[in-house]
């Protein structure tokens, strides 16, 4: 496809409050892109509701997304942020690419399998076929680069099969995108669980850190944070508890890993989980106030809902039509 600018997609649920996981995995790298690339960042409550959610909560939840977007340093003018149900090609192409997906595929995903064993009462189709409809939002922009965390690798590789299967029957149709997973905070894990990752459903609380959480609230869990008995800060496999909280301290002061070793060298955890919850409450002190100020104008949010929502539709249809030509569709 002839473009004057390569794309950007990427997309968070609002699920739930968002964690330092999704903020150093994703969202603190979106705005990298603003300049140089066509950057579409939408609020997947389609998604969300593969999961039994609380409407009124889910309706908050959007617009709070939106607004840590937004507080993230996502400015609505370079960046094309919006919601997707607003943009109905995002269902319509996730049914098409329904059928040019192997139930075989679906059934391997690694994400499908974790959530039926924990909604054991609810595991519907849409939680089955999440995967098709995530393809789908990030095809429908002719996507090249995908941010997201190491936790969606599969469902990227998936959506570029998808793209390739297409592109093969019915000649060139689709971008093949390609992820871009920062090395360095792909996989920010629970402070409870430091071999789990940490998740923004998980519902042990100490194990989490939210975006906007106090700064008592952020030092009383790293404080609590679990790590081992040896008391030396190293970055070591056999030392989950500790690496965790070094890549945590590395990614909001920029420091090394031999640098934190140096500092923290003869001292004990509790000065260096002292120093992380500071690190970290500092570095998202300046997210808080800009949400605080985005989220009491309503107006102005659903101003920028809905010209993200109308200039992501112009790009939407454009490759839906083309898609329906293809198929056979009448038009
Ligand atoms: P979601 O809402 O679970 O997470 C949003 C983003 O945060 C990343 N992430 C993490 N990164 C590092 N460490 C963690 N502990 C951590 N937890 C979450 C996720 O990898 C993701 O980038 N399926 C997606 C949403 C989606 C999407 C898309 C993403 C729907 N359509 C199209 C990209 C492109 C999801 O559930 O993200």
């Amino acid at each position: 496809m002839n473009k004057d600018r390569k794309t950007v997609f990427s997309g968070v649920q609002p699920s739930g409050n968002l964690t330092i996981g999704n903020y150093l995995g994703a969202i603190k790298n979106f705005s990298r892109f603003s300049e140089e690339y066509k950057t579409f960042y939408c609020v997947v409550d389609m998604h969300a509701i593969t999961v039994r959610q609380v409407p009124a909560e889910l309706r908050r939840r959007t617009y709070e997304t939106l607004a840590l977007y937004m507080a993230c340093g996502l400015d609505e003018k370079k960046n094309t942020l919006f919601v997707q149900s607003h943009v109905p090609e995002h269902a319509e192409l996730g049914w098409v690419l329904n059928c040019y997906t192997m139930f075989g595929e679906l059934s391997r995903m690694t994400q499908f399998k974790d959530k039926s064993a924990k909604h054991a009462q609810n595991i519907n189709a849409g939680l089955f076929t999440y995967p098709t409809l995530m393809a789908a939002d990030i095809l429908l922009y002719q996507t090249d680069l995908v941010p997201v965390g190491i936790d969606q690798k599969q469902h990227l590789e998936l959506a570029r099969d998808i793209a390739m299967r297409f592109n093969q029957v019915y000649s060139e149709t689709f971008t093949v995108p390609e992820g871009y997973i920062p090395t360095d905070t792909m996989k920010i894990m629970s402070l409870a669980e430091p071999t789990a990752k940490m998740s923004k459903s998980d519902t042990n609380q100490n194990a989490v850190v939210y975006i906007l959480d106090s700064k008592d609230d952020i030092m009383r869990k790293f404080k609590k944070a679990v790590t081992d008995s040896d008391a030396e800060v190293r970055y070591s496999e056999d030392k989950p508890g500790v690496s965790n909280l070094m890549t945590i301290y590395r990614a909001f002061t920029n420091k090394t890993f031999d640098e934190i070793e140096r500092e923290f060298s003869g001292k004990g955890y509790g000065d260096f989980k002292a120093a992380v919850g500071e690190a970290c409450a500092d570095g998202l002190a300046p997210v808080r106030d800009e949400f605080a100020r985005l989220i009491a104008d309503k107006a102005h949010l659903e101003s920028v809902m809905k010209a993200g929502a109308d200039e992501a539709h112009y790009y939407a249809m454009k490759t839906m039509s083309k898609v329906k030509r293809k198929i056979g569709f009448v038009n």
